[in-house]
């Protein structure tokens, strides 16, 4: 149950959490472009104001890009501790003519509030600190110790943070991590995730001839970088949907029998999927389910391509090079380094002569699988159920969140909640992101929610 006080505080204040949340969402903090770096550090500055305001003190730790939030409550003896993760730095808005009204601009329309982040994660993010507000606007104490670790890197893979974790693990230790970046398994149906897949991010670049030349005149005598990188790229997977790499499935561990059913019992709506992706027919890995597909199998997909002219009509051009970004979505236990690998081999194997393969790797993160049956995951059963009315189903996602390896690795956690509240038609990384009032604040009832049932939850120990 949440205390009457905490609930009644909440809606009181909903419309000025909402005016907040606008606020933080005015804020272009765009991690992956430089231009933006004084916005990064504005939304960490506001994040540190916003707990500062609940009586915790906190910092702002500078790295080589983007600056990390770190903050504490006051100390409650012998309570348990619980750490908090959430970023407040976001992905590009482009295609900027696709946004009904500018990303920046926050607007309200029925019950969504519409910005880039609005989701992905500032709104995630915001609802832990207004349910610790809640907590004392009611006139209570927070029932346990509640560390903040809010970052400005996630989009672009978190580099700073597997040191940043090693340097203040000691300001880190915690009974149970908490973060909410993803989503509902449907919008109405909550749940508690726990899986995520891993990624492998790399750019293959071909270069040709030292500059673009005329087809007619040289064309048939040279390799052209841009049909070698379609050749290799077409490579890369076999007919059927899957990867073509050698050794790319050695070390997938399959989906067990008894999750595989749990998969199959979730509703989900193959046509209101299509009609929401505006596809006419699915695709992928055959013998696999769209859910299994989605998180429980690795994936390959091109992010993008370049190369020659694309501009309006024809120009007869051989191109000097071409590029492309290709993500690779990992399960347990393949790891990006091992991937990263035998991506470069089997593309640089494929590479003619004449032409030279470049191939960088931009960034990855590690699958994982957390614990199911602990105290601390029944803590946060019960508290969605309470703040969202429903009991939450069990999934894996598909998305990757960096931080989840780092703090099993560098702070021996496995007690991490994964509880999104958003939901997958929320639009994260596409035009017209959004988040749903209605889940903000059962979102914000859940986090005050969680802060009880887990003082309970984790002395069972
Ligand atoms: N919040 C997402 C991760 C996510 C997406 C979790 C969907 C659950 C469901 C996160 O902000 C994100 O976008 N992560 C990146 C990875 C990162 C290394 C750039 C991603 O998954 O592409
Ligand atoms: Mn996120
Ligand atoms: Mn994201």
């Amino acid at each position: 149950m949440l205390p009457d006080p905490i609930s009644s505080f909440i809606s009181d204040h909903v419309e000025s959490f909402v005016q907040e949340l606008a606020q933080f969402l005015s804020i272009p903090s765009v991690s992956t472009l430089s231009e933006h770096a004084t916005d990064v550090m504005s939304a960490a500055k506001w994040t540190l104001d916003q707990v500062n305001r609940c009586g915790f003190s906190g910092t702002i730790h500078l790295t080589d890009r983007h600056p990390i939030m770190l903050a504490r409550s006051p100390e409650v003896p012998g309570a348990p501790v619980l750490l908090i993760y959430g970023h407040y730095d976001v992905q590009p808005p482009d295609p900027l003519d696709e946004w009904k009204t500018p990303p920046f601009s926050p607007e309200i329309r029925d019950g969504y509030i519409y910005a880039r982040g609005a989701s992905d994660d500032k709104g995630q993010l915001l609802t832990y600190i207004k349910a610790i507000e809640s907590v004392l606007g009611a006139g209570q104490k927070l029932p346990l110790n509640l560390i903040i670790l809010a970052e400005g890197e996630e989009e672009i893979g978190s580099p700073s943070l597997e040191k940043f974790l090693k340097d203040h693990r000691g300001q880190l230790l915690a009974d149970a991590v908490v973060i909410s970046d993803g989503s509902q398994f449907a919008h109405g149906i909550p749940a508690v995730t726990y899986g995520l897949r891993g990624l492998s991010y790399l750019q293959v670049e071909i270069r040709g001839p030292r500059f673009d030349l005329h087809s007619g005149s040289f064309g048939g005598v040279i390799n052209n970088p841009a049909q070698v990188l379609a050749d290799i790229l077409s490579k890369l997977k076999n007919p059927e949907g899957t990867i073509a790499i050698p050794g790319f499935y050695d070390d997938v561990l399959a989906p067990q029998d008894w999750e595989r059913r749990e998969m199959a019992s979730l509703p989900v709506d193959e046509q209101a999927l299509k009609d929401y992706l505006g596809v006419s027919e699915f695709a992928g890995e055959p013998g696999y389910s769209i859910l299994e597909r989605r998180g429980a199998r690795p994936t390959l997909d091109i992010n993008g391509l370049w190369g020659g002219f694309s501009g309006e009509g024809a120009k007869t051009i051989i191109p000097s090079r071409a590029g492309a970004k290709v993500s690779m979505r990992l399960v347990p236990n393949q790891t990006p380094a091992k991937i990263d690998q035998l991506f470069e081999r089997f593309v640089t194997a494929n590479c003619p002569n004449g032409v030279s393969v470049n191939i960088t790797s931009l960034h990855g993160a590690d699958p994982v699988l957390v614990p199911r049956n602990t105290p601390a995951m029944m803590a946060a059963e019960k508290a969605i159920e309470i703040g969202f009315g429903k009991r939450p189903v069990f999934i894996r996602e598909g998305g990757s969140i960096p931080v989840v390896n780092l703090i099993k690795k560098h702070l021996g956690q496995e007690n991490i909640l994964l509880l999104g509240w958003g939901s997958p038609s929320d639009g994260a990384h596409s035009p017209n992101e959004r988040f749903c009032l209605e889940d903000f604040q059962s979102g914000i009832r859940s986090a005050a929610a969680l802060f009880h049932e887990l003082v309970n939850g984790l002395s069972l120990k």
